[in-house]
C-alpha cells in the first residue's frame, strides 16, 4: 500500500510593495521554491485582521506566512507595526487552541530580496512540515463534504 507524503499548505499574505515585490523579483530571477505555497496580495500587512489569519486556518492552510515591508519601511508608515502585533495575538489564540504557534510567522523584507524572500518561504514548508498537517484539517466538517 503506498503512504502519503504530508505535504504542507501555506498561506502567504504579502503586502504589495516590499513583501509581492520581493516575491516577484525572485520569480524573475527564477529562483524556485516549493509549490505549495499560494500567496495572497495586500494593501499593507497592517490591513490584515486576526479573523483573516484564523479563517486561512479555517479552510486549511497548514501554516500562515505574513510577509510586510521592513520595520520603519511600511509604505503606510506602521501598518507592519499593527500586523505584528495581531500576529502575536493570533499566535496566542492558535496555542490556546491546541495548534503550535510556529504556523504563524511574520517576516519583514523589501523589495530587493528576493532571495532571502525565497529562503524564508522554504524555512516556513520545512518548519511546518516537521510539525505535520495542521489538526483543524483532521476535523471533518458538513461543509467539506463533496455534494454530487
Ligand atoms: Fe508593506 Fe505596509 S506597505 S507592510
Amino acid at each position: 500500500m503506498e503512504s502519503k507524503v504530508f505535504e504542507p499548505k501555506i498561506v502567504a499574505f504579502c503586502c504589495n510593495y516590499c513583501a509581492y515585490a520581493a516575491a516577484d523579483l525572485s520569480g524573475s530571477m527564477r529562483i524556485q521554491y516549493p509549490p505549495n505555497v499560494r500567496i495572497i496580495k495586500t494593501p499593507c500587512t497592517g490591513r490584515l485582521e486576526v479573523q483573516f489569519l484564523m479563517r486561512a486556518f479555517e479552510k486549511g492552510a497548514d501554516g500562515v506566512l505574513v510577509a510586510g515591508c521592513l520595520e520603519g519601511g511600511c509604505h503606510f508608515i506602521e501598518g507592519n507595526l499593527f500586523a505584528k502585533k495581531r500576529v502575536n495575538y493570533t499566535r496566542n489564540m492558535l496555542a490556546e487552541l491546541g495548534l503550535e504557534e510556529e504556523r504563524l510567522r511574520m517576516v519583514n523584507v523589501s523589495a530587493s530580496m528576493g532571495r532571502p524572500f525565497t529562503e524564508l518561504i522554504t524555512d516556513m514548508i520545512e518548519t511546518v512540515r516537521k510539525l505535520g498537517p495542521s489538526p483543524l484539517n483532521e476535523v471533518e466538517r458538513p461543509e467539506s463534504k463533496v455534494q454530487s
